[in-house]
């Protein structure tokens, strides 16, 4: 006998929120699609396998977060990736990412970017909670790389990382502009992690020499000039391709937003990225006022600011000057000298030498509820301006809209997010009331979250992934399976028509400088 029933779940008594919108509609959802929006209360009673009473809550597209280190090898320090893609993407959906897209690194040693992208499938094949992608983290930028950047659209894969610093990965200017010109012919984004190598390996031989070595260091040996000057450079040589789009990422700088600023103000295809560590943790607080090696829980690159950064980092938020904010998730765990922080404690350094801590902070579980929580302020985040940075525009960043980020009855896979009712609704459970972040509350595989003790107004009560419930707080936690997320082929960026600007630029030619 055929099945009579509508909808496999309908979400009733939400209050929708979107890039564009706020308004109650109920959703009927078709297998892993929506298939409807209607008017609140409307679905209630339509024949649905599963009923979701939001009551009242906030309902949002699912999160997009394309920053995330899972199972990565020692590139960033001496340590290892605590998180595996499964324990990684079982964080990210209890905390209402429904999609993440991690990186293949290549490292220097190996010529090949293709077959770093099927070691990277190989680790999260069969293992993800969540669907997933990959960016191609360019190491060694050598002729068969730059070669095999021209097959990455035709297997999903339209961006690519590269690096102006860590020894491990740092490219030359003559490289970057290699890298750039594959890319743009090919149309890949490019992102940059901007800060100045050589310098920065300067400055900790001199403060070396000085027995200054403990973590707190770390933030002086990359001053916020340094990510201020790679991000200009990053800037012109992207300028000198035939204005090449870029997306420079987490960035942290005064300095470094003014120039995207200035860039984006002149018409250029500039993006970025900034995360939560440059608006939740400052340098004064986190990395210079505690104790011992309790410092290197926040050792991260570029490390957090001043609050006066702080603030700037908000109004480019705020202003669309950061078009996303992504976790870069990269975890590593504290009380660990084989993988962890303190691989860099020895005998000769006792209080541990800051330029081997591995750089990274995890927070892909985090990065929903700490800056949702900020929307109830008026000077920090718009609730549409939140599902804009956290979803929509990583979605179009990184060609998945509107399979993702969106809630377009048809065409977007039914990833959702289900908050609790607001503050002062009498729905709203009293627990929630002094939620604070501890790590034995997330699912990640980490022995330290940077934001212990800090206090948020919500968290996701409900995720769901292409129709199916997988995260539900008040029943059994993660309920979504291994393995059901999926790998997400994706398309070139449609973000303010950046490709379609290239193409009317025509191809990047040396006789026209
Ligand atoms: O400290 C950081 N950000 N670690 C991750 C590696 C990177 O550069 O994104
Ligand atoms: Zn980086
Ligand atoms: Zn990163």
């Amino acid at each position: 006998m055929a099945d009579s029933t509508v909808y496999d779940l309908v979400i009733t008594n939400g209050v929708c929120v979107t890039a564009s919108d706020i308004a109650a509609y109920d959703i009927g959802i078709r297998g892993e699609k929506i298939a409807l929006l209607a008017p609140s209360g409307s679905l209630a009673t339509a024949s649905t396998k599963r009923l979701i009473d939001a009551e009242g809550g906030y309902v949002m597209p699912g999160g997009v977060d394309c920053h995330v280190h899972l199972q990565e090898p020692s590139m960033f320090g001496k340590g290892s990736s605590a998180d595996s893609f499964e324990t990684g993407t079982r964080s990210a959906i209890a905390g209402g990412t429904t999609t993440l897209v991690a990186f293949a690194p290549q490292q220097r040693t190996e010529p090949s970017l293709l077959s770093a992208l099927d070691v990277a499938h190989s680790l999260a094949r069969d293992n993800c909670y969540c669907d997933y992608g990959f960016h191609l983290l360019v190491g060694n930028a050598g002729d068969q790389a730059l070669s095999e950047i021209s097959s990455l659209p035709s297997r999903g894969i339209t961006s690519l990382k590269i690096y102006m610093t860590y020894e491990a990965l740092q490219l030359r200017d003559h490289e970057i502009l290699s890298v750039l010109a594959e890319a743009r012919a090919n149309k890949v984004l490019t992102m940059i992690h901007a800060e100045n190598g050589d310098v920065l390996t300067w400055l900790t031989e001199r403060l070396e020499k000085r027995g200054l070595v403990a973590p707190r260091y770390h933030a002086h040996s990359r001053p916020q000039l340094l990510e201020d000057e790679a991000t200009n450079r990053a800037i012109a040589l992207a300028t000198l391709v035939a204005q090449t789009p870029i997306l420079l990422v987490h960035i942290s700088d005064t300095g470094a937003t003014k120039r995207i600023r200035e860039a984006q103000t002149r018409g250029q295809p500039v993006f970025a990225e900034t995360c939560p560590q440059y608006l939740f943790l400052t340098r004064e607080e986190h990395l210079d006022a505690p104790h011992g090696f309790e410092a290197a829980k926040h050792v991260c690159s570029p490390p957090p600011r001043d609050a006066a950064a702080q603030a700037v980092i908000w109004t480019g938020l705020r202003n669309g000057t950061f078009a996303v904010l992504s976790s870069d998730h990269c975890p590593f765990n504290f009380d660990d000298d084989v993988t962890g922080k303190k691989t860099c404690i020895s005998e000769e350094f006792p209080v541990g030498r800051f330029r081997h801590i591995p750089n990274g902070l995890p927070g892909v579980e985090t990065r929903l509820p700490l800056t949702f929580s900020a929307t109830d302020r008026r000077d920090k985040l718009p609730l549409t301006k939140f599902v804009e940075v956290t979803s929509t525009n990583a979605a179009k960043l990184y060609g998945l809209y509107p399979k993702k980020g969106a809630m377009m009855p048809g065409m977007s896979d039914a990833d959702l997010v289900v908050w609790y009712p607001n503050v002062g609704s009498p729905k709203r459970p009293a627990g929630l009331d002094d939620l604070t972040i501890t790590n034995s509350m997330l699912h990640h595989d980490v022995d330290y979250t940077p934001y212990e003790g800090k206090r948020v107004t919500n968290w996701p009560r409900y995720t769901v992934l292409r129709g199916k419930v997988v995260w539900d707080r008040d029943g059994e936690g993660i309920v979504g399976g291994k393995g059901y997320g999926q790998f997400i082929e994706r398309e070139a960026s449609v973000l303010n028509d950046i490709w379609q600007r290239v193409e009317e630029d025509g191809p990047f030619d040396e006789d026209k400088l």
